[in-house]
């Protein structure tokens, strides 16, 4: 089937403008995750954590565990998928068209060294692979939209690889504005985003552009907007920050953060068996919730030493009793 980013199914057209993004964040966005932000304020489109096609490949469901669960009201919802071997990425896009995604981006952008051996930010220097990746996506008739950053090892690689990448009818592209050397550890370069939007009017004026990097919350994401013009705007760790920051200026109180924290509970004992998640990884969600507030960081440090759900329920209890 020829793919263009005018297919019918291209969910990413009917967005409305700006939209924003809920970044793919590995053991972090998965089903659980997601309900706890839709329920804190949605985004317009949801990413999953990604997931390896090579992997799928060999070893099947077991590679992916749960990351690739989701349930009927986790929409519109983007599988993100990483790999280097075409046949494998086709094998696995076919498989998320089956799952009934409403999209599938590609990973090339990782900077771990376990992804750099066949995919993520090392196609960057690989841009025939990356092209061969695209095309293989596409035959699962899914919108394709990559996420990836400005470069390898410089800035100035951006306007070559983003040329590649805008060249091949992507629905859309969201870029991190660092390379993959700066890490994280520096500022993203917004600076750049009136030539790289030039450029992609000028490439492929319909591919949706979404820009990402340090965006803490809507109103942050709407001053770039502003500014910029831009179509959409991702935002990863701003979540942890402040798991409302979809929602425009809302600073919620500890009550409503300890309710979010009792759904994530929920969540985490309804889906664990199936996400093949231990209790451990739960941890690091205890200072989203508990922060700010006399007596935070005893009640966290509590948390981190409790070894289930059960135990984590009753030191809240005994934290609302207290504040009774
Ligand atoms: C814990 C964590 C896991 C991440 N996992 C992924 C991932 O699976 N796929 C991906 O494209 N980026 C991943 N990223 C990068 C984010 O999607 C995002 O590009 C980066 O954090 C910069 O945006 P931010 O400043 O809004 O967080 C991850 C980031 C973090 C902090």
């Amino acid at each position: 089937m020829e793919y263009s980013t005018r297919n019918q199914n291209n969910f990413w057209q009917d967005l409305p403008q700006p939209f924003f993004v809920l970044a793919p964040m590995e053991a972090v966005t998965d089903v659980v995750f997601r309900h706890v932000i839709r329920r804190a304020g949605a985004p317009d489109v949801f990413f999953t954590e990604f997931a390896n096609a090579t992997g799928w490949v060999h070893a099947g469901e077991k590679a992916i565990r749960g990351r690739l669960l989701k349930t009927k009201d986790d929409h519109p919802i983007v599988v993100q998928i990483w790999g280097g071997e075409a046949g494998d990425m086709e094998a696995f896009a076919k498989y998320c068209a089956e799952l009934k995604y409403d999209g599938i981006d590609i990973n090339m952008g990782c900077p771990a060294k376990s992804a750099v051996k066949s995919g993520g930010s090392a196609l960057i220097r690989k841009p025939e692979v990356a092209i061969e990746a695209i095309a293989a996506a596409k035959t699962s008739g899914l919108p394709v939209s990559v996420k990836t950053r400005l470069g390898y090892t410089y800035v100035e690689e951006w306007r070559d690889w983003l040329t590649t990448l805008l060249q091949q009818d992507i629905a859309a592209l969201t870029i991190h504005l660092r390379t993959k050397k700066e890490m994280s550890k520096v500022v993203a370069h917004y600076e750049l985003i009136p030539e790289i939007k030039a450029l992609r009017d000028e490439i492929s004026p319909s591919t949706r552009l979404i820009i990402n990097g340090d965006i803490r919350d809507r109103a942050h994401g709407l001053k770039l907007v502003q500014q910029y013009d831009i179509d959409g705007i991702m935002i990863g760790r701003g979540v942890f920050a402040n798991p409302f920051c979809f929602q425009e200026g809302h600073k919620p109180s500890k009550q409503e953060l300890i309710s979010l924290l009792t759904y994530h509970l929920e969540l985490f004992d309804q889906y664990q068996a199936e996400l093949g998640r231990p209790f451990e990884t739960l941890k690091r969600f205890f200072k989203v919730y508990i922060r700010d507030f006399d007596g935070a960081s005893d009640l966290r440090f509590a948390l981190m030493n409790s070894t289930s759900t059960a135990e984590v329920r009753k030191l809240l209890e005994t934290e609302h009793l207290r504040l009774d």
